[in-house]
């Protein structure tokens, strides 16, 4: 069934336990949703990413260990252990090693089974309940906190433009995905511009306003031109796509030559961007991509007035704290393979006579020689001294003391 415009990225029937997920690869043209019956399923759809994102790998492996544990319990032949499930969820987290979100989860469901039964005990309905009750609630729970984030994130920046006496439109930069297909809805970064979007309007008298946002091709897997900049056309969010290399002349053109792009000439305000992995002195996971961002804005920075600052905000929900690791040094980045880098993939497009454009079949097409040394990194971390606040659904923003660390744990 092929599905034109959603952002939902999750569909978790909670009558029938019935899970299926939108295939993210194929996006943003239209696309289906596909079951997720097993935990094998949501093992394969987590590694190959038809979904991703950090809060959503971890909605969807909570929701794939329910479901699974619904129809081993419904097919009477196939009874199995604690032990067993236990075991198959320590596979699952697995499937991605940088997101803390999915091995939280997936250990929070661990203890939740282990604390009320034995290994050795049939995973009974009363298993199933416990982790049917985990999983609804950690996806009801990152809604209504991706919604407080993005309130958290408005009354920051309007904090700082108020500071800064900044006057005016004001634009965004933005890397990766970290909208409603990256989370159960809403999103954080992404979040945050769209809530600034709807509460930061030029008629609605605070004196500025955001009039562009800039999200970042993410190479190499193009989350920021094939999901972001699908979520801010159906939003109908001002934006313009630009590639990853093109920042520090975006910021030069519109902060320094004070020239347009495009249509727009208000000045880069803010970078957000979402996080994997944020450990206790504030050091930040995220796509690849983001130290260089941090860089970046750190470099303009030492050039500018404290009015001219352009401010590097992580947005992320709680769940992505990451307490038991001291500094970012210690987080286990991700390799990908080196297909990703060396090819694309996409439909073939065409314009019929009436001018509109059709999708056609989906191709992979070489964009390097085949077999050449490539590194493929999916993450980087940015670290705490180039992050001026960490926006969760907690407090409005966690800024630094006077001796430049964050305080998480309050
Ligand atoms: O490799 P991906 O697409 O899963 O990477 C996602 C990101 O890096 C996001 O920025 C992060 O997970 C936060 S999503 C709200």
């Amino acid at each position: 069934m092929s599905t034109d415009n959603t952002l939902q990225a999750i569909k978790f029937d909670k009558e029938q336990v019935a899970l299926s997920i939108l295939d993210q690869l194929l996006l943003p043209y239209p696309t289906t949703y596909i079951p997720i019956n097993t935990i094998e399923d949501a093992f394969q759809a987590i590694k190959k990413m038809q979904v991703r994102g950090a809060p959503a790998i971890a909605i969807v492996a909570s929701f794939a260990v329910t479901v699974d544990t619904h129809l081993h319990l419904k097919s009477k032949d196939q009874p199995r252990t604690v032990a067993q499930l236990v075991s198959s969820i320590e596979y699952l987290i697995t499937s991605r090693p940088t997101a803390v979100n999915l091995s939280n989860a997936l250990t929070d469901i661990k203890k939740l089974v282990l604390q009320s039964f034995q290994p050795g005990d049939e995973v009974t309905s009363k298993v199933f309940d416990l982790i049917y009750k985990y999983s609804v609630a950690l996806f009801e729970d990152d809604l209504a906190n991706n919604y407080k984030l993005g309130d958290n994130g408005v009354s920051y920046i309007t904090k700082i433009l108020q500071q800064q006496n900044f006057k005016g439109p004001f634009s965004i930069v933005t890397i990766c995905n970290t909208g409603s297909l990256a989370t159960s809805g809403h999103g954080t970064a992404l979040g945050i511009i769209r809530s600034v979007h709807q509460q930061l309007k030029q008629d609605l008298g605070k004196g500025f306003w955001l009039d562009q946002v800039y999200p970042c091709e993410t190479r190499p897997y193009n989350q920021g031109a094939k999901l972001t900049s699908y979520e801010l056309k159906f939003e109908k969010i001002p934006f313009t796509l630009i590639c990853d290399n093109m920042v520090t002349s975006l910021i030069n053109t519109l902060n320094v030559q004070k020239k347009s792009v495009k249509s727009s000439s208000a000045p880069v305000k803010f970078i957000i961007t979402g996080a994997d992995r944020i450990v206790e002195n504030g050091d930040s996971a995220n796509k690849i991509g983001t130290f260089q961002l941090a860089s970046i804005a750190n470099q303009f920075n030492s050039r500018f007035s404290e009015e001219e600052k352009i401010k590097f905000i992580v947005a992320a929900p709680r769940t992505t704290i990451d307490f038991e690791t001291k500094t970012g040094e210690d987080i286990v980045i991700e390799e990908r393979p080196s297909n990703e880098l060396t090819t694309l993939k996409g439909p073939v497009l065409s314009v019929n006579e009436a001018g509109v454009t059709e999708v056609g079949e989906k191709l992979t097409v070489g964009i390097a020689p085949p077999d050449i040394s490539v590194w493929n990194p999916a993450f980087d971390v940015a670290p705490h001294d180039l992050i001026d606040a960490i926006v969760t659904e907690d407090t409005d923003a966690f800024v630094k003391n006077s001796n430049g660390e964050f305080n998480l744990r309050v």
